[in-house]
């Protein structure tokens, strides 16, 4: 990272910071006060958006990934918006994450939490639009931050890698 990269990342992460922490004078929220009942889960908010947040201690595949937080009582992490997305990259510690994205079949996305085909997969696999170019690739959607840059990757379910869970 050069000097430049340096100060600009670290005015957007104050920056970041002093936004989130202006809210805190405000009353609990229903999913604030629930997290705090979660060990190890974190809670973090972002203009209208919120997020009760743990990253896994062992790196595991898609599918143990989702026993994992279903045991915790927990939801494999869902990142759907930009706020979200400045959420996660305040969270995570971790270059590289499953999310509850998962393709159902050779053209249809759906999030885990309500299953229902997501529509506009082209905001999160940008450049992606017909269903032809979406059919060969690998089936699991991995969230990744390595440098300074999010986006999402789709992975073959089988490998192995960090996730977070997600309180609702
Ligand atoms: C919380 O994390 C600690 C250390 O990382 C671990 O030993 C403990 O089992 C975790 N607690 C829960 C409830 O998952
Ligand atoms: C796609 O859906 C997400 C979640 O509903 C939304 O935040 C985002 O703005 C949408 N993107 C487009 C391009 O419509
Ligand atoms: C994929 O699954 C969706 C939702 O269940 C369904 O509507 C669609 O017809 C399926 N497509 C194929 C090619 O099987």
């Amino acid at each position: 990272m050069n000097y430049l990269q340096f100060m600009l990342t670290c005015f957007f992460l104050t920056a970041l910071y002093l936004s989130v922490v202006s809210f805190e004078k405000r009353q609990r929220t229903r999913l604030e006060t629930k997290c705090m009942g979660h060990t190890n889960y974190t809670y973090l908010r972002y203009r209208n958006s919120e997020k009760c947040w743990t990253s896994s201690e062992n790196d595991k595949n898609y599918l143990d990934a989702v026993k994992s937080c279903q045991e915790q009582g927990a939801l494999l992490g869902t990142i759907k918006t930009k706020n979200e997305i400045t959420l996660f990259r305040l969270f995570t510690t971790k270059n590289i994450v499953w999310i509850g994205l998962d393709k159902i079949n050779k053209s249809t996305f759906t999030w885990i939490d309500n299953q229902k085909p997501v529509k506009n997969i082209s905001f999160y696999f940008p450049g992606l639009q017909a269903s032809a170019d979406i059919r060969n690739l690998a089936d699991c959607a991995i969230a990744i931050y390595p440098k300074l840059i999010f986006r999402f990757l789709l992975k073959h379910c089988e490998s192995i890698d960090p996730y977070i869970c997600e309180i609702r």
